[in-house]
């Protein structure tokens, strides 16, 4: 190896330990693996790259997040988990695969290229494993500059998959323990919900309608899941032991909930919502009377759900449903962020106008 060579690869040694830590940072799976298609191009040198997840109930490989121009097509690509297709063959002997020439190997997949309008000239696969679990394949697609990828490129792209490994691993454990959390979560709204057979039902529909409205706004991600959890535990302040758990507009409940909430790391984000959950965009609610856009926009969403579903259970005696959405919709329009008051209309009546 001569002088250039080696600073070349001291150079790619770096880039990897930094990488390392960059994708051990990531907790959302579809930016870690987008994260992991970069770094698989920017150090192998490749036009593309991709990383294909093994579905093990469908003893399946499927596309999960590809780079650039490949497109939504392939993500519909499902091939199957044996020998015949490069990354099958690569998953299932746990070796790296290093292709010059593409049209030459039987084991391509043409199906891909066909699906892309992308040709495959050269390649090189690596398995991505973490102990005995196989997460898939990550692969680089087309060397850069040079004729075809060199074994120092499948050295790096080794590393790359056993750092992606652990940070798949990481991003899967997280989600099972949010799972977990979730259905704790729920379980106990259900006990809390027996204890005032008023609301029954009503911390579940807040939170369908709430991040029906959300999804609609482009909500994503993390502030999705803050929605989420933030509908869950939005009148644990009723809880109290002073609290009267029937007066729903109890003045201190948002405060007292919120000040609960903060405690737990992950709620934190929560707490400042669930605070907002009956301020009102025209000032009129409580605790603060914030007004307009002084309110989040999470807890505007929170608020006009909230109204509806208190509303519809406790007043709506001897109305139909029409009729008290009719005037329902008249008071917040007022009441409530417009905007988000006429997304709401819509979910809750297709079809009217
Ligand atoms: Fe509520
Ligand atoms: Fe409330």
């Amino acid at each position: 190896m001569d002088s250039v060579e080696l600073e070349e690869r001291m150079n790619i040694m770096s880039r990897l330990c930094h990488i390392g830590q960059e994708l051990a940072s990531l907790t959302d799976l579809d930016e870690l693996l987008a994260k992991i298609i970069d770094c698989c191009k920017d150090i192998c040198s490749s036009d593309k790259a991709s990383i294909l997840l093994l579905d093990e109930s469908r003893n399946e490989l499927y596309f999960k997040q590809t780079s650039g121009s490949m497109g939504e097509d392939i993500r519909r690509i499902r091939i199957p988990l044996n020998e015949k297709s490069i990354a099958g063959w690569s998953l299932i002997h746990r070796e790296t695969v290093k292709i010059d020439d593409v049209s030459t190997d039987p084991r391509h997949y043409k199906g891909v290229d066909e699906a892309t309008g992308y040709e495959t000239k050269t390649l090189l696969a690596v398995p991505v494993m973490w102990g005995d679990r196989c997460f898939g394949v990550v692969e680089a697609v087309n060397k850069l500059k040079e004729p075809v990828f060199t074994d120092a490129d499948a050295d790096n792209l080794k590393i790359l998959a056993q750092q992606a490994a652990v940070a798949i691993n990481n991003v899967f454990l997280v989600e099972e323990l949010q799972n977990f959390f979730v259905h704790t979560i729920e379980i106990l709204i259900n006990a809390l919900e027996a204890i005032d057979p008023y609301s029954r039902g009503h911390v579940m529909r807040v939170a369908r309608y709430a991040t029906s409205i959300a999804r609609e706004v482009g909500i994503t991600g993390k502030e999705f899941e803050n929605i989420l959890y933030a509908s869950y535990f939005h009148d644990i302040g009723l809880l109290r032991k002073d609290a009267n758990i029937l007066n729903k507009r109890d003045p201190l409940h948002p405060v007292i909930g919120a000040s609960i909430l903060e405690q737990i790391k992950i709620l934190e984000k929560t707490a400042a919502i669930v605070k907002a959950h009956h301020e009102y965009y025209d000032g009129t609610g409580f605790p603060n009377g914030l007004k307009g856009e002084e309110i989040p926009l999470a807890a505007r969403i929170l608020s006009l759900v909230e109204d509806y579903d208190e509303e519809s259970s406790s007043i709506n005696a001897g109305r139909s449903k029409e009729k008290f959405n009719k005037d329902f919709f008249e008071k917040a329009f007022v009441r409530h962020d417009p905007e988000l008051v006429k997304i709401f209309k819509k979910i809750v009546e297709p079809g009217v106008n």
